[in-house]
């Protein structure tokens, strides 16, 4: 079964047509930039053109850079603040005349790596998914089912959000090496391990391309794995969310 996934980030958005049964993508993914101003009317015109670039007709999952609850977006870290109180489900199902299922974007790449990723042998205990890219997006399973909207990259480290300090963004606006960076994101899985101690903790999000420069150098009680899907997972999430919901339907 293929499914339109769709991965909106701050810097780009991502469609490409899942296959299911494979837990990859059918052929290329599209990326359109996200718009300099994310409104919800800009996101959504974005939205149609890439179910017009793949010809989709069917249900459409969707990660959003938010937490999202029955559909709505309920914060806006990175993205227009327009969003907050936005029925994004209802408003992309109108714009794409589809029927579009929208979850928050690391709960996305959790539920991927779960399904087909590092985490598919991870059934018991806890895992914590880690997107790092804009900001940092957690996802938190336990016994391979999904806590929703769990927002670490907003626990607040040395006075500032997480995500500010040792977000992927962070380490490129500031000129950090891989050994800079490092030490910042050490700081973070102490405090994650401190709360939740872990039994495994994936690193995903497009730097986890680097992994071996950077994973090497923390430590952590937890068993420490690079993301399987890299940041394919977003994309691949979104289409098993909506599978799960339309079939629930
Ligand atoms: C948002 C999260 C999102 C993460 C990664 C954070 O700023 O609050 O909802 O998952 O960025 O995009």
């Amino acid at each position: 079964m293929a499914v339109l996934g769709i991965d909106i980030g701050g810097s780009g958005i991502k469609g490409a047509l899942v296959d299911l049964d494979a837990g990859d993508f059918l052929g290329e993914r599209h990326r359109i930039k996200t718009p300099e101003k994310s409104t919800p009317s800009a996101v959504a015109e974005v939205m149609l053109e890439l179910v017009r670039h793949f010809q989709y007709d069917g249900p459409i999952g969707c990660g959003f850079p938010a937490v999202i609850r029955d559909g709505v977006a309920c914060s806006a870290a990175n993205i227009d603040q327009k969003w907050i109180g936005t029925n994004a489900d209802q408003l992309f199902s109108e714009s794409t005349g589809n029927p579009v299922y929208t979850l928050n974007d690391a709960d996305a790449a959790g539920l991927a790596e779960m399904t087909y990723g590092v985490g598919r042998e991870q059934q018991r205990g806890v895992v914590l998914m880690l997107t790092l890219g804009t900001g940092i997006g957690t996802a938190l399973f336990l016994d391979g089912k999904l806590l929703p909207n769990t927002e670490l990259g907003h626990v607040e480290i040395r006075g500032k959000d997480a995500e500010r300090r040792a977000s992927d963004a962070a380490r490129k606006k500031k000129g950090l090496t891989f050994y800079q960076w490092s030490e910042r994101l050490q700081e973070v899985l102490d405090t994650y391990e401190k709360l939740f101690s872990p039994d495994v903790i994936i690193v995903g999000g497009g730097v986890s391309k680097h992994a071996d420069e950077f994973l090497p150098l923390l430590k952590t009680r937890a068993v420490l794995k690079p993301a399987y899907l890299r940041n394919k997972a977003g994309t691949i999430g979104a289409a098993v969310y909506a599978r799960q919901r339309s079939t629930a339907d």
